[in-house]
């Protein structure tokens, strides 16, 4: 639909950017390759355990730096222990062109150096219950990708997970930025609308995240 009805970029909060149908199909297809061979090595995609017991019921996959709760690591130890793939230069670049596409800021756009990006797939059921990014160690912006089915997109705010929040929509090939006073934002996805993606994207079902940040981590850190 997104195609026949054009949605405008909207800010949703200082600092807090949509900007729907920012993906090409190509561009679509291109992730949704490189995902598909990261969700397979060297580390699987998995349902994260939960320090408290429990699994996340999104699967998620890393790639150069590893998350588990609640911190970040070169190896998955609680997966198979394996080194996670680099980070590569183009996802970089696709990185500063989202920033620019958000803030139209050319210096910020520049700077912008993600190391880290979490892979995740939602099914029909998946939900992401709402929290902030916060394990990182630098302020940079989060740069999120969305492939496939549309979902619920819940942009709260800095000091609960409660309300005030604002439910947007993110379908296939938008582009979420967070960054300045909105990084600690809570967010969360309540709901995936199953059959809604498009499998031209070469995704044939669900949802794909990919959320860029930048750890402010190196390796002497691990
Ligand atoms: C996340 O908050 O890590 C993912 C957000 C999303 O799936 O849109
Ligand atoms: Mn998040």
């Amino acid at each position: 639909m997104s195609a026949l009805i054009p949605r405008p970029p909207s800010v949703i909060a200082p600092g807090a950017v949509h900007v729907p149908g920012w993906l090409t199909l190509a561009q679509q297809r291109r992730l949704v390759e490189a995902c598909r061979g990261w969700a397979g090595s060297p580390v699987p995609m998995r349902n994260t355990a939960l320090p408290r017991g429990g699994v996340m019921s999104v699967q998620t996959v890393c790639i150069g730096w590893h998350w588990q709760p609640y911190r970040y690591t070169r190896t998955a130890g609680d997966v198979n222990g394996e080194r996670v793939a680099p980070f590569p230069d183009w996802m970089v670049d696709l990185g500063r062109r989202a920033v620019l596409a958000a803030y139209r800021d050319e210096a910020a756009a520049g700077e912008y150096s993600p190391d880290t990006a979490l892979i995740n797939f939602y099914d029909e059921r998946a939900t992401l219950g709402m929290h902030q990014d916060k394990d990182e160690r630098a302020g940079d912006p989060v740069v999120s990708l969305s492939i496939g089915d549309s979902c619920v997109f819940r942009v709260g705010n800095t000091a609960t997970r409660t309300r005030p929040y604002t439910d947007i929509e993110l379908e296939s090939g938008d582009l979420f930025v967070f960054g300045g006073p909105s990084r600690y934002i809570y967010h969360g996805v309540p709901r995936v609308r199953a059959g809604t993606g498009d499998p031209a994207t070469g995704l044939p079902r669900g949802r794909l995240n990919i959320t860029m940040r930048v750890t402010g981590l190196t390796d002497t850190d691990r």
